[in-house]
């Protein structure tokens, strides 16, 4: 019997991760949106890439959440995204909702799933995500870090014509932009990335990084990053739907893990069939736990307008 992972919000980023899911052929998938036909449309298109790509999953569409029942994972990606001049924390009121109600269904369908939450602003909607659902904090993970890392570890491969294969990297705490990439621990085919490129250069790849997603929406000019998103989404239903017990940056609840209580940031965690199995605390330089807790507070900022609204 194959996996089942649903995909809740059938715009750029949950078509792609479905589409990327479905390709593997390890799991069935259901595509919902609000929008009438739209999955049902995109989910009858995939699947009939099936005979060419010698995939047997199915993938369908709905527009409620009855096929959704007993999903293995959940990835939640409804909601609006930036537009240009908008910062993600312009989307939190607006998005909390869906996502709310969102988490609500998915909680009564598929009770043991692991939700892996997308929607922006990602920190606060996580959070969100976790007290509607009441699943405990293992089963409620958020995508960030994955693809801020990627980012990074492009833009640092491009600089040194290495292989991005090679470069070692991480980006920590929320995913706006006071997150924070490292440098102490980067590393391009073993060999600390301080000794390979002139601290102001690195300083330009890092600000580049945390403008990263804005960099897209400018150029995109209607919506904002989605095939590099996908990727990262598809890697952690991955690594929960295979056990594979990968270390990923992630947006985990953290409670006194890097002196963090009570709150989603992303760090270092062990993905595996139970979902977050374990925090990883990596040894950080006093200038990286300032930052990653001055990025916390952010996120707290945006918790206490959520919580203010409710
Ligand atoms: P999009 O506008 O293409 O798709 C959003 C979809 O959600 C639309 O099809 C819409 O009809 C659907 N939707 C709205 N309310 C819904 C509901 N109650 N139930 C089901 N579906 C609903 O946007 P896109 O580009 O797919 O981005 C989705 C979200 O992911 C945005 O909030 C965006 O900011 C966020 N994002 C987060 C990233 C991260 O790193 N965490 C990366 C990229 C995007
Ligand atoms: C990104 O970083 C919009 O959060 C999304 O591309």
């Amino acid at each position: 019997m194959r996996f089942k992972v649903s995909v809740i919000g059938a715009g750029f980023v949950g078509s792609t991760t479905a589409q990327r899911i479905y390709e593997k052929g390890y799991a069935d998938v259901v595509l919902v949106d609000i929008v009438e036909d739209k999955p049902q449309g995109l989910a009858l298109d995939m699947m009939e890439s099936g005979p060419v790509l010698g995939t047997d999953a199915t993938i369908v569409g709905s527009n409620g959440y009855e096929e959704t029942v007993d999903s293995d994972v959940v990835v939640i990606t409804a909601g609006l995204p930036r537009k240009p001049g908008m910062s993600r924390d312009d989307l939190l009121l607006t998005n909390m909702k869906i996502v709310g109600s969102v988490s609500e269904q998915v909680a009564k369908h598929s009770p043991n799933a692991v939700l892996v939450i997308v929607s922006n602003p990602l920190d606060a909607m996580v959070q969100h995500a976790k007290v509607v659902s009441g699943f405990p904090k293992e089963r409620v993970v958020g995508m960030a870090g994955i693809l801020d890392t990627a980012r990074f570890r492009s833009f640092l491969a491009m600089e040194l014509n290495a292989s991005v294969t090679n470069v070692q990297a991480y980006v920590l705490g929320g995913h706006g932009d006071s997150m924070v990439p490292l440098i102490g621990t980067t590393t391009v085919g073993g060999v600390p990335v301080a000794d390979l490129i002139e601290k102001d250069r690195l300083e330009e790849i890092v600000q580049r990084t945390r403008d990263g997603g804005a960099e897209i929406v400018k150029l995109l000019k209607t919506g904002s990053a989605y095939y590099a998103p996908s990727a990262a989404a598809a890697q952690m239903v991955e690594a929960i739907l295979l056990d594979r017990k990968e270390i990923l940056p992630c947006a985990a609840f953290l409670e006194g893990e890097y002196g963090i209580n009570g709150l989603y940031a992303g760090v270092p965690v062990k993905l595996g069939a139970k979902g977050v199995e374990q925090v990883i605390e990596i040894e950080l330089t006093e200038s990286e736990k300032a930052a990653l807790l001055k990025s916390a507070e952010s996120v707290q900022e945006l918790v206490n307008v959520m919580a203010a609204s409710s």
